[in-house]
């Protein structure tokens, strides 16, 4: 009785320091680790006061507590907000598909605790969404649901947080809701880019928190703040946020990374990005080319390429890239921007018109009639999947049951209900389900080699 009252006093002292010494707990991040190795990395970062304080982290390996390299930080100093400090550790000689636990001292005290999920080398589990952070009950309901699929990571497809990706709007409408009931955000890794509300605004001085809250892979193209493709911060008014971000801006807005047997290339597909200038279109191809050893290649932007739902339905500028994903073997391509569900046939496309920005591009489309998911399960083309119905409003509820006004090459189109995609990758085989907040199957299918 004494050692069970002892041991709850200890649990609530952890708790209650716990909560004073974070503005938000210590999440996990891939970081810059874009290729898995025998000994694993993560990042870890949380967010404090501005206030100079002693912090350590410790990951055990084995039965021994390992300190880890000291602890950086950077200032945030971007209105509403009062300045803040962004904490940052990475986790080293991590055993790869392992569960490693560590934790957190603050002043040699004990603040946190939890256990990491490590990068695995074969089959593995992934949760991927869009457009979700608005703080809605319906995008916790999706958090929920997703939680409970125990992935190892989750991808996130864009517009990560509403209404402008500020870093006073993360608090309640990302990490309150991702970090909050669960603490999945301690325990796997979420990956994500840039939607067009993540993008700096010209209204916000906090605006583009993506670059200083995240931390991922820095192996895309080599831009500079202020060259074309660059989000485009103005000068005096993001300096706050650009500061905070290092590194991370404007270079970590598109990158690519390895996991398991596939090969993710990641685009910001933002209207500012041209991917058809040479040097932008020369990284992407170079990175598309050097995952030919992959067995998946697997494509991640905010824009979809091809969808049917009204709204958005004129935003194709990324169509223009669709013979070389074709060229290059990609086999699924992951967007948001629309808040539904959306899956394709499997495609091939030859553009015949690229107008401007904003404007339809035409071109010839070739559908593989046959490939139907589960009993003929080797598509010749490339699928394309919209999951934006990850918590925002959804678009378009009427169309999920008029199937005259899908485009013909769509084969799935469920605007009625929040939903997410559940990813379980194997060598030969990645089975794509939709689910909704209930985790009932709305649509399902299976690709083989
Ligand atoms: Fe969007």
């Amino acid at each position: 009785m004494r050692l069970g009252t002892a041991l709850l006093t200890a649990c609530l002292a952890l708790g209650l320091s716990a909560q004073e010494a974070f503005l938000v707990k210590p999440y996990l991040q891939l970081g810059d680790a874009p290729v898995p190795a025998a000994r694993e990395r993560l990042d870890l970062l949380w967010h404090t006061a501005d206030r100079d304080e002693a912090w350590t982290v410790e990951v055990r390996l084995g039965k021994r507590w390992v300190p880890q390299a000291p602890v950086t930080q950077r200032r945030l100093a971007a209105p509403p907000l009062p300045p803040h400090r962004i904490c940052r550790a990475t986790l080293r000689d991590l055993p790869p598909g392992a569960q490693v636990p560590y934790r957190v001292k603050r002043d040699g005290a004990v603040v946190f605790e939890a256990e990491a999920r490590t990068r695995k080398a074969g089959a593995h589990r992934l949760v991927l969404l869009g457009d979700a952070g608005d703080g809605s009950a319906n995008q916790m309901a999706v958090a929920k649901a997703f939680a409970a699929e125990q992935p190892d990571m989750v991808f996130m497809v864009g517009d990560l947080v509403y209404g402008r990706g500020r870093a006073s709007e993360y608090r309640p409408n990302f990490f309150a809701v991702y970090h909050g009931a669960s603490e999945l955000m301690a325990k796997v890794p979420f990956l994500g880019l840039p939607g067009n509300h993540d993008a700096p605004f010209p209204g916000f001085e906090d605006a583009s928190a993506y670059y200083a809250y995240w931390s991922l892979p820095l192996n895309g193209p080599a831009l500079k703040p202020g060259e074309p493709g660059a989000a485009p911060v103005k000068a005096g008014l993001h300096d706050a946020i650009v500061a905070a971000a290092g590194p991370a801006f404007p270079r970590m807005a598109s990158y690519s990374f390895d996991w398991g047997p596939v090969h993710w290339t990641v685009l910001d597909s933002n209207p500012y990005v041209d991917w058809d200038s040479p040097a932008l279109k020369a990284w992407l191809e170079a990175d598309l080319k050097a995952a030919r050893g992959a067995a998946w290649r697997i494509v991640a932007v905010h824009h979809p390429l091809f969808q049917s739902s009204r709204t958005h339905l004129d935003d194709q500028w990324l169509r223009p890239l669709s013979p070389l994903f074709e060229k290059h073997g990609v086999a699924l391509v992951f967007a948001g921007h629309v808040h539904n569900y959306q899956r394709t046939a499997p495609l091939s496309f030859v553009p015949t018109k690229i107008g401007p920005r904003g404007k339809a591009v035409e071109g010839t489309f070739t559908v593989d009639e046959t490939f139907d998911g589960r009993t003929r399960t080797r598509p010749r083309g490339i699928i394309h999947i919209v999951t934006g119905a990850g918590g925002a409003d959804l678009y378009d509820r009427w169309q999920t049951d008029v199937r005259t006004s899908w485009q013909p090459w769509t084969r799935a189109f469920i605007a009625d209900q929040h939903s997410f995609t559940v990813l379980d990758v194997e060598a030969k085989k990645l089975r794509l389900r939709q689910l909704d907040t209930q985790g009932r199957e709305l649509d399902a299918i299976t690709l083989t080699k």
